[in-house]
């Protein structure tokens, strides 16, 4: 496959979209995709709300859905984007989530992916900065934005688990921004991956007070929240309620969301949660209507939970709905 530069997709990298949320105060949507329903209930709630969006391909995604695919399906988002808005092109940027490694960032640079995030948050301070910085090196070329990852969120991330949390320690992140040229950075400040993040009672909050030590030392430097989904409980009812056997468990308030995408957070991840309101419409459909075997019966109302869900989430969680076009 010949290599591609984003910019003949239609995309856009993060630089320009990072400068404007950080001066109006709000965050832009990364939300993962893995198939046509969710990239068309994304791009049709981003519409919408005319928000600018962050398409987040992992590489388990990439290996579900295949790369090439993938890429043509991106490009494919910002013709269906501009189709269902006369013609205007809300900003997209398409980013690898998570990039284990280098050869892996590059095959997506070099598949037209206009952002990319190594996640070296798992090796020692010295080690992700050689790799991060390699990754940046060849990344840049290309006009590709490139974001890092400092300290280890709790829950599971494609094949790696951790138990705790490992606060960013804000005495780090000077010296690894300068060293690595990163564009953004991850931190982890009590946000956590997955479904399962907290257990009821748990009153789940996110270090504001490290984020602002964090902000000082970096003074306008885009900041990114992995693992802000709320596992909103309705979901988990819905799907309780029809056959599903979901464990008791809480997410990161909204509020607290809400209070972080005011600050230098640029970019806050949101997955789990579309799992859960596809998950809950496809049972109530299945157990309501056992007869039902056309696949566009149960995924058409799935696709419609999650454009809600991000709808919701651009208007009241991020703050990003109408800075499509600031
Ligand atoms: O943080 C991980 C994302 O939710 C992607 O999950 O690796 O199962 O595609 P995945
Ligand atoms: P959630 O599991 O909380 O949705 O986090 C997603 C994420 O961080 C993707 O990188
Ligand atoms: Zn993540």
């Amino acid at each position: 496959m010949a290599v591609v530069n984003y910019k003949d997709l239609g995309l856009v990298n993060t630089r320009d979209m990072f400068k404007k949320a950080m001066k109006g105060g709000y965050a832009v949507p990364a939300y993962n995709f893995n198939n046509m329903e969710q990239l068309q209930a994304i791009i049709q709630a981003c519409v919408e709300t005319a928000s600018p969006l962050i398409l987040q391909v992992s590489k388990g995604a990439r290996e579900y859905a295949n790369q090439t695919l993938l890429r043509y399906m991106a490009q494919g988002a910002t013709e269906y984007a501009k189709e269902i808005n006369d013609g205007k092109l809300i900003p997209i940027c398409l980013h690898l989530d998570h990039g284990p490694d280098f050869e892996t960032c590059k095959s997506c640079i070099d598949y037209g992916f206009s952002s990319v995030m190594i996640d070296g948050s798992h090796f020692s301070f010295e080690e992700n900065i050689e790799l991060t910085k390699k990754v940046v090196e060849y990344a840049h070329k290309y006009d590709v934005t490139v974001e890092g990852e400092l300290g280890v969120l709790a829950g599971i991330e494609d094949d790696v688990k951790a138990a705790k949390h490992i606060y960013t320690q804000p005495d780090e992140v000077e010296s690894f921004v300068k060293a690595t040229g990163v564009d953004s950075l991850a931190i982890a400040i009590g946000t956590s991956h997955g479904a399962y993040k907290f257990k009821p009672g748990d009153d789940p909050k996110i270090r504001l007070d490290i984020l602002a030590e964090i902000e000082k030392r970096i003074p306008g430097f885009p900041i990114v929240l992995h693992g802000s989904s709320s596992v909103p409980q309705d979901l988990v009812k819905i799907i309780n309620e029809n056959g599903g056997k979901l464990k008791d468990a809480i997410g990161i308030g909204e509020d607290q969301l809400r209070k972080a995408a005011k600050s230098a957070v640029c970019k806050i991840n949101i997955d789990s949660d579309g799992r859960l309101a596809m998950t809950a419409a496809i049972r109530k459909v299945m157990n309501d209507k056992p007869a039902e075997f056309d696949p566009r019966k149960y995924l058409g109302p799935a696709r419609e939970a999650l454009k809600k869900l991000y709808i919701h989430k651009n208007i009241e969680v991020l703050g990003s709905a109408g800075h499509a076009f600031d």
